[in-house]
């Protein structure tokens, strides 16, 4: 008797699992998510592009250059060069999915420039909603696939180990109701950990559930400590803070401290420009200084075509960039670390796979450079989808035992923890509080599984005793 071919089980609606649901085809794929109507990822609020070498001049070589830099040459190599030779390939296929790219009168993509680029290639997609054109299109094709069948409002809260494998996935919808899914593969793409801190610029859900639920499994982690911190989010109340892009500093804006000074004077020959986790830690301490702001007078042109999101987002709060300086705070924001996979997506635990921001295949090294996180989710889940389709196995039989992530910590502890890593694990990071930090979290392992995944966030951080990329050791000197 022939066996029922088990669907290949994706967690996460961002553009990693999409375009690893769409590269499976004909495969059946269960595509899973937490938010009912399948919003609420990380990449729909991406304000950056896509970076890819289609300038003249420009070439793979020079982007895997500025990504190796940026990454302070912790990146795995053979990973960058993929990754650079894999972008305009990448570009092509959304294109080719319906994603309307910026593009001159004469018909040839929009290449802007932005922080640790040596040339002019990024694209974008509705000025700084390129994130969210990507998830519109490529959700449409999701509907419109067949071999998808799609559902949120579920959490994947147990992974089914049989024989060594992961063979399956237990998701309990938002009325408590479980479904055990046997699975040919899971893939984990599921985000980062943003909204474990205190201010991030990440959506509630980028909480790190995926990485716990494979590391309660036993998958092996990979480089946790490296978190990117960005320099400019709107200070304004709340969890998840509006970005403000990079993509301003680039067309003019300006930093400057409480007294009105530019911000960065003399600190870096890039100014305003100078690395990320540079420019985060001196508006970190600007912030205990009386507070730092970014000037965004001076950029020209129309704001409704430029950055339609910066704009939306600082007049619901009562802000006009075009008129006035906008105050501004640090976030989380990407997750370099995550769990170890394989440029296949591969994690260590055959039959779970990871992918975008969730894993850690050592491409974006200690410190990630700007744009290429959408590239390396839509690369990457290409990539991984092809890979799945050719050789997803039918489950082994037997029984199987469930692994469980555990139960979450009580919602009312959560603003305790994020604060916590805030101050110990944020932008500047200091031995004896990583430490103070990690021996709080082991002693409260039992109270949830967000306490157990920090845990280990801080055991990596406490490890690497010396600065790399954004993992800054102020009590062994930080660059800059
Ligand atoms: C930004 O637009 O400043 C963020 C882009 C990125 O994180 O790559």
């Amino acid at each position: 008797m022939r066996r029922a071919r088990h669907p290949i089980v994706v967690i996460g609606s961002g553009v990693a699992g999409m375009a690893a649901a769409l590269a499976a085809a004909p495969a059946p794929v269960r595509l899973l998510c937490r938010a009912p109507d399948g919003s609420g990822s990380a990449s729909a609020l991406a304000q950056g592009g896509i970076a890819a070498a289609l300038g003249e001049g420009d070439g793979a070589a020079a982007h895997a250059h500025d990504t190796l830099e940026a990454g302070a040459r912790h990146n795995d190599a053979a990973a960058v060069r993929w990754l650079c030779e894999a972008a305009p390939a990448t570009v092509s296929w959304l294109a080719a999915q319906g994603v309307a790219f910026d593009r001159a009168a004469d018909g040839r993509l929009q290449l802007g420039r932005e922080g640790g680029h040596g040339a002019r290639r990024i694209v974008h997609a509705g000025g700084d909603a390129t994130g969210a054109a990507l998830v519109r299109a490529l959700r449409a094709r999701v509907e419109a696939a067949s071999h998808v069948q799609w559902r949120g409002g579920v959490d994947a809260e147990a992974l089914l180990l049989r024989d060594g494998r992961v063979a399956g996935v237990r998701v309990r919808d938002t009325r408590g109701r479980c479904e055990e899914i046997e699975a040919a593969a899971v893939v984990l793409a599921t985000g980062g950990i943003g909204a474990l801190y205190a201010h991030t610029s990440n959506p509630p859900g980028a909480d790190g559930a995926g990485l716990a639920l494979a590391l309660a499994a036993g998958a092996a982690p990979r480089d946790l400590e490296f978190v990117q911190f960005h320099p400019t989010a709107l200070a304004v109340n709340g969890h998840g803070l509006p970005l403000l892009t990079e993509a301003l500093r680039g067309a003019g804006a300006r930093l400057l401290d409480a007294a009105g000074a530019p911000l960065m004077h003399g600190l870096h020959p890039l100014g305003d420009l100078a690395p990320r986790d540079v420019v985060a830690r001196r508006v970190w301490q600007a912030r205990q200084q009386g507070g730092a702001w970014l000037d965004a007078t001076p950029v020209a042109g129309d704001w409704q075509v430029r950055f339609p999101t910066v704009l939306a987002a600082c007049l619901a709060h009562g802000l006009d960039p075009r008129r006035e300086p906008l105050p501004i705070t640090p976030v989380a924001h990407f997750h370099m670390g995550g769990v170890a996979t394989d440029l296949d997506g591969r994690s260590s635990l055959p039959g779970l796979h990871a992918v975008g921001e969730a894993a850690c295949n050592g491409v974006h090294g200690a410190n990630r450079l700007a744009s290429n996180s959408l590239l390396e989710a839509v690369a990457g889940g290409r990539r991984l989808g092809a890979v799945l389709a050719a050789t997803a196995r039918l489950p082994a039989g037997g029984t199987g035992r469930w692994i469980e992530r555990g139960a979450a910590l009580p919602p009312e502890n959560l603003p305790a923890l994020r604060e916590l890593l805030w101050h110990a694990a944020g932008p500047v990071r200091e031995g004896a509080a990583l430490h103070d930090a990690w021996r709080m979290c082991a002693a409260a392992a039992g109270a949830g599984w967000q306490m157990r995944l920090a845990k280990a966030l801080l055991c990596a951080m406490r490890l690497r005793t010396r600065s790399l990329g954004g993992h800054c050791r102020e009590d062994r000197g930080c660059p800059a």
